[in-house]
């Protein structure tokens, strides 16, 4: 029996549409997936969707839909994502499917059973935004994971023993050194951890949208038990069927975002150990995916969706740029220019037209049949190098690729590309295509075979992060199913004489300014149209610096431990005097004016949620408060660049800021 591995992603919440931060961890698992197949392990691969909770309550109310609406449409839209990109999952779990409500209730009974909740009273602060219970103090303190305005909660709850677990987790962390990894999440989770843990709170009797407790339906069980359940309901836990948890659990990767860690190193071990389950072998976590600076998220609206880039490039390109440009574990940055840059320099120019040139040589010298070297008198120490770079290559390349340096991985494939780049400009083998004598055919089959081995292997070992073009190279070397191939065993001279060629077809077109700009066009529209929905929302945040939700768009000022922030935090923060040059409605938008707004040194377009409290032609020549150095956000298509501040009472309309004496236009206020 082969041995099994089994990989997760988080579960997407689907309060947002998929965009390439979320594509990034999936085409991550999926590339690992798809080489352990080739290295011959029985792998199982679980993605899914996050669909209960607040969050998802809030986001279907704002979006005038049931939850149950909002999450088949949204949950529909990841999968069919994630089809279109072929991405090799074997199950996708849905949080409201009944094979996942019976898990985690049975989760709970068993946790239960086992003496690890009991019924208390919960007061304080929960973050909306993270669904964390919070240590921060008294209505509307900012959530010390992210900033935003937490709501006081008071309810009687179920609690999670989850001080009882402290030393045992301490203890994991030491004896499996890389249950979490990188280095750096595990150092921080272990301080949190030390520093002390809290009974959770793990129902809400006052949400509806989740699964109810066993025999208190009157509770809801917390996201983030029932989400983190996934890993295990989707292999059949809880129900009749169990064969592909006795099978596949414990996970051998589960890999998250960095954001998410304490969920799945404190919490997520801390329940499996309570429940007397296996733990996963390893977490990793991985960094964010930055755009323009900031981690790309729906909240920040600097997102980048997939599709723009499959119409532009294809999935392989997405998969070999975010695997080779970030490095795992770290922060990264997506931009158009980089990933055109990146794709026309190691796939067009690198691996694309190695494989062209050496293919077309072979069909064009040796009647499209693998030549061999015959003649060993022929061979020179290139060749000899060659064979050893080669050897070299494959060893490199397996275990950086099992730490998860993909990058590095890639890059040390990527030399040898270009090793045989120079290899045939050096040996000149179309100079030796036009002489007949025997020594110069057998020097040409040496250097043409040398270099289709070579590019056997780049392509094999290539093949989980650029599947398509890969298995259309292997196609073209005559090979057949790459999939099939089993990558263990890769090793030099595997490539048979008289091996047949496919139809030489080039894979990787060369890109130009133009796909830079059709892409950026295709991501305008697309984000005009798909997230109308999410702009909706956003629109009500626009009018209100006096509502914190609003300033979610920058990042979380750093908070001292009673939510106070230095005066060095606010000064961040410059607010100017304008006045308001032009106003008028945003077509389509009822709550949203477009303003040109005067700062005694520039005119600054800002779009403001205030079109219900104001008449455009009201605001002309009024003297306004502007935030000035907010990162410029598109609403409705429109770029503000600024905020304009107001009070936001409660339920009514808001209030401009404005001033009884005369101020100069661009005096800053502090
Ligand atoms: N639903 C929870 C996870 C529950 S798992 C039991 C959640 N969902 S999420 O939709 O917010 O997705 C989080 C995951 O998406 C991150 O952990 C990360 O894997 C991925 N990413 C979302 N935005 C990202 C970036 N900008 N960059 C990199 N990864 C990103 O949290």
């Amino acid at each position: 029996m082969s041995k099994t591995f089994y990989i997760t992603t988080p579960i997407y919440y689907v309060n947002a549409r998929p965009h390439i931060g979320h594509a990034y961890t999936t085409i991550a698992c999926d590339t690992i997936a798809r080489r352990q197949r080739m290295m011959g392990f029985d792998t199982y691969f679980l993605t899914g969707t996050d669909e209960h909770g607040q969050k998802i309550e809030r986001a279907a109310q704002a979006a005038g839909k049931t939850p149950q609406q909002l999450t088949n449409e949204v949950s529909a839209e990841f999968r069919g994502l994630w089809d279109r990109m072929e991405l090799t999952y074997d199950d996708f779990i849905r949080t409201t499917s009944d094979r996942h409500k019976l898990g985690v209730q049975a989760l709970w009974c068993r946790i239960r059973d086992n003496g690890y909740i009991y019924k208390g009273h919960y007061t304080g602060q929960y973050c909306v935004f993270d669904e964390l219970y919070v240590d921060a103090v008294g209505p509307g303190a900012p959530c010390p994971e992210c900033g935003r305005t937490t709501e006081t909660v008071r309810e009687e709850n179920y609690f999670f023993k989850l001080s009882a677990f402290q030393d045992k987790l301490l203890e994991l962390y030491n004896a499996q050194t890389d249950f979490i990894r990188p280095e750096t999440r595990r150092n921080e989770v272990m301080s949190f951890v030390r520093s002390g843990l809290r009974d959770l709170s793990v129902s809400r009797s006052t949400l509806s949208w989740g699964i109810p407790v066993p025999d208190d339906p009157k509770h809801v069980i917390y996201v983030w038990w029932d989400a983190l359940a996934n890993y295990i309901t989707a292999l059949g836990y809880g129900s009749e069927d169990t064969a592909k948890y006795n099978k596949y659990w414990p996970a051998d990767v589960q890999m998250i975002g960095k954001e998410i860690v304490r969920f799945h190193c404190v919490y997520w071990p801390a329940f499996l150990m309570a429940a007397g389950l296996p733990l996963p072998h390893k977490i990793m976590a991985h960094g964010w995916l930055l755009f323009e600076e900031n981690k790309m998220s729906k909240s920040r609206g600097n997102i980048v969706r997939t599709e723009t880039i499959l119409d532009g490039l294809g999935a392989d390109a997405l998969r070999y740029f975010l695997l080779r440009e970030v490095v795992f574990g770290q922060d990264g940055s997506f931009s158009f220019d980089a990933l055109v840059q990146r794709y026309n320099a190691d796939l067009a120019n690198g691996l694309g037209n190695l494989a062209s040139r050496t293919l077309t040589m072979i069909t064009r010298y040796f009647k499209g049949e693998v030549p061999y070297p015959s003649r060993a008198a022929t061979r020179t120490t290139s060749d000899g190098a060659m064979v050893e770079t080669a050897g070299r290559t494959i060893a490199e390349f397996n275990t950086l690729f099992d730490q998860c340096q993909f990058s590095r991985a890639l890059e040390v494939a990527w030399n040898l590309v270009g090793a045989v780049d120079k290899y045939i400009v050096e040996s000149q083998p179309w100079a030796l295509g036009e002489k007949e004598d025997d020594e110069s055919r057998s020097r040409l089959a040496t250097i043409l075979y040398t270099s289709a081995e070579a590019l056997r292997i780049v392509t094999a070992l290539a093949h989980p992060v650029i599947p398509e073009a890969t298995a259309k190279i292997w196609g073209q070397l005559g090979l057949g199913d790459i999939r099939k191939f089993p990558l263990s065993a890769l090793q030099w001279g595997q490539l048979k004489l008289g091996t047949k060629l496919g139809e030489v077809l080039p894979v990787f077109p060369r890109a130009d300014k133009s796909t830079i700009e059709s892409m950026q066009k295709m991501e305008e529209q697309g984000r005009r149209t798909t997230l109308a929905v999410e702009e909706e929302k956003e629109d009500k945040k626009v009018a209100t610096a006096a509502s914190p939700t609003a300033t979610s768009a920058t990042k979380p000022a750093t908070t001292e431990p009673d939510g106070k922030i230095s005066i060095e935090d606010f000064a961040k923060v410059e607010l100017r005097v304008g006045q308001v040059k032009v106003a008028e409605k945003v077509k389509g938008a009822d709550k949203l004016l477009r303003l040109e707004v005067d700062l005694g040194t520039e005119v600054r377009q800002v779009v403001a949620g205030i079109a219900e409290a104001y008449a455009p032609e009201t605001l002309v020549g009024r003297k306004v408060v502007i935030v000035v150095n907010l990162v410029p956000r598109k609403l409705r298509g429109l770029e503000s660049n600024g905020m304009i501040v107001a009070a936001s009472p409660e339920g009514g309309k808001p209030v401009l800021a404005s001033f009884l004496e005369d101020v100069p236009v661009g005096t800053r206020l502090k």
